[in-house]
């Protein structure tokens, strides 16, 4: 059996860096400043080509051993988007919205995702050794449940006592968080790119999560990670003046 490294990582190819753009990060500070939960929101759509560009850039975001274990639901038609409002509470970030979305956690995708990548590997036909071992012997080591959580769940504190031994994900609720991590990720990724675009919106975690995975034919494994709506706001359609508590209470140096 071939030894490996738990968690060595695979390597960006040398030159990845090399082609950078110009950036300029008073651009990307003014879209952080200016995202804000919106509520209400005008009834101005947005364009099919804007949410094609804001979905790439959800799809970009980093991701848990890049298995991608995510899905991205965008409810168009009147009826589903009815219904959607009703299992968000019927909250104003969802009824007065012009576009409704709902990222989705699939732990349970690891596998397949996992079988996907080994796919493209083979189609690259340049991917380095240690690129198939992570994908062919760590993913499953960390991401295997069922009886090998047992085995897990010894092996791994013992394991620790000695060296530095990842803790999780070990069982079903360990991958949900993994899941849902990744998830919440490219939620982000998402609406900073509607503002970037120009358009405001609202993460919602405040909803009937079983109703919606039934509207979306979700098999019982998935995950609601958060439905987010999409629009223009309106004069009145964010609620209040930003706040965050002091910066010592978030950020510390050890
Ligand atoms: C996971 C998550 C769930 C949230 N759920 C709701 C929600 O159900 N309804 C709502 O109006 N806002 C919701 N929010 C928005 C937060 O209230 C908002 O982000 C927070 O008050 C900070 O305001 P800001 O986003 O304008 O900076 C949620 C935000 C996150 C990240």
């Amino acid at each position: 059996m071939v030894k490996v490294k738990m968690f060595s990582s695979v390597s960006a190819e040398p030159d990845a860096a090399m082609d950078m753009p110009k950036l300029d990060a008073g651009v990307f500070y003014d879209v952080v400043d200016s995202r804000r939960s919106t509520r209400i929101y005008a009834q101005d759509g947005i364009p099919d080509e804007v949410i094609d560009r804001v979905v790439d850039a959800a799809q970009k975001a980093p991701n848990s051993s890049n298995l991608q274990c995510w899905e991205l639901y965008r409810v168009a038609s009147s009826e589903n988007k009815e219904k959607l409002v009703k299992a968000c509470l019927g909250q104003p970030a969802a009824s007065t919205a012009p576009e409704l979305f709902v990222f989705v956690a699939r732990p349970d995708l690891w596998r397949r995702n996992n079988a996907w990548t080994l796919q493209e590997f083979d189609r690259r036909g340049n991917m380095p050794e240690r690129a198939y071992q992570y994908f062919t012997k760590i993913t499953r080591i960390a991401y295997t449940q069922g009886v090998f959580a047992w085995v897990k769940r010894l092996w791994f504190p013992l394991r620790g006592l000695t060296q530095a031994t990842p803790r999780e994900p070990i069982g079903r609720s360990d991958m949900r968080v993994w899941a849902h991590k990744s998830t919440a990720l490219s939620a982000a990724h998402f609406m900073l790119a509607m503002r970037a675009e120009g358009y405001d919106t609202c993460p919602m975690e405040g909803m009937d999560s079983r109703r919606i995975k039934k509207l979306l034919a979700l098999p019982r494994r998935a995950e609601i990670c958060m439905v987010v709506s999409a629009g223009k706001r309106t004069a009145k359609g964010v609620y209040g003046e930003r706040f965050r508590f002091a910066r010592d209470t978030f950020y510390h140096i050890r």
